[in-house]
């Protein structure tokens, strides 16, 4: 299902010229990430990158690294779209769709090196767990395409939703925690400015970093 909210005028200006250059349709092949971008670089991967700020922060000062970014909000796709003319990020392109999909059809195996979920939506209410995207599935997939000495890193403001991610990653034995359990902040990271007013109010910020010492099988 596509999420639609408010699309404004040069986001939606933006979707209509840059997601042909920019942007890589879905399709139920595998994609040769190489060929996508043009070189034989590291490859990383950001599943909803909302408006697209930290991704491009990221891209901009890793010139040397390719990020493809998953996201199915139009407003958001519009929005990194601007940023990646404006700013001329040569190395990051955006598929609009379900990322689980996307993982299932389209990442060959151990093709990426890392992976970004940042602030996914915590749906807080019990009965609505079952719509968090870091659940055994989504790991199951990131595992198949990530790298041996790939790295899976997730932020949460939420703490309980952090807890579950550190569950769910510490019970995959080919996933092991770079730190006792929490992580501090990977530099690369930037603080976005919702972080940082949450953090002033005292709200805690969790970022968990694994990475990928072996495949089943
Ligand atoms: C709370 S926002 C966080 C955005 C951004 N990462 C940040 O730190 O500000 C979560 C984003 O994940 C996207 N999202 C949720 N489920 C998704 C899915 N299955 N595939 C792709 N994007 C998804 C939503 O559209 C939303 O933009």
């Amino acid at each position: 299902m596509l999420r639609q909210g408010r699309v404004s005028e040069a986001q939606q200006r933006a979707h209509e010229t840059l997601l042909p250059i920019y942007g890589i349709a879905y399709s139920e092949a595998p994609l040769d990430l190489d060929r996508v971008f043009g070189r034989s670089a590291p490859k990383v991967l950001e599943i909803g990158f909302g408006m697209g700020e930290t991704t491009a922060a990221i891209a901009a000062a890793h010139p040397e690294t390719d990020y493809l970014g998953i996201e199915v909000h139009t407003p958001g796709v519009g929005s990194l779209l601007k940023q990646i003319d404006a700013n001329q990020l040569g190395n990051v392109r955006i598929i609009q769709h379900d990322a689980m999909e996307v993982l299932q059809h389209m990442i060959a195996p151990r093709s990426i090196d890392g992976v970004h979920i940042f602030f996914p939506d915590p749906w807080p209410k019990k009965r609505h767990h079952k719509r968090r995207l870091i659940q055994p599935p989504m790991v199951e997939r990131l595992l198949r395409t990530l790298k041996t000495g790939g790295y899976l890193h997730a932020a949460t403001d939420w703490h309980e939703y952090a807890e579950q991610i550190l569950a769910v990653c510490s019970a995959a034995p080919e996933l092991q925690n770079t730190a006792q359990d929490y992580a501090p902040r990977p530099a690369y990271r930037p603080r976005t400015k919702f972080e940082s007013r949450g953090l002033k109010l005292g709200h805690g910020v969790w970022d968990i970093v694994f990475r990928c010492v072996r495949h089943a099988g």
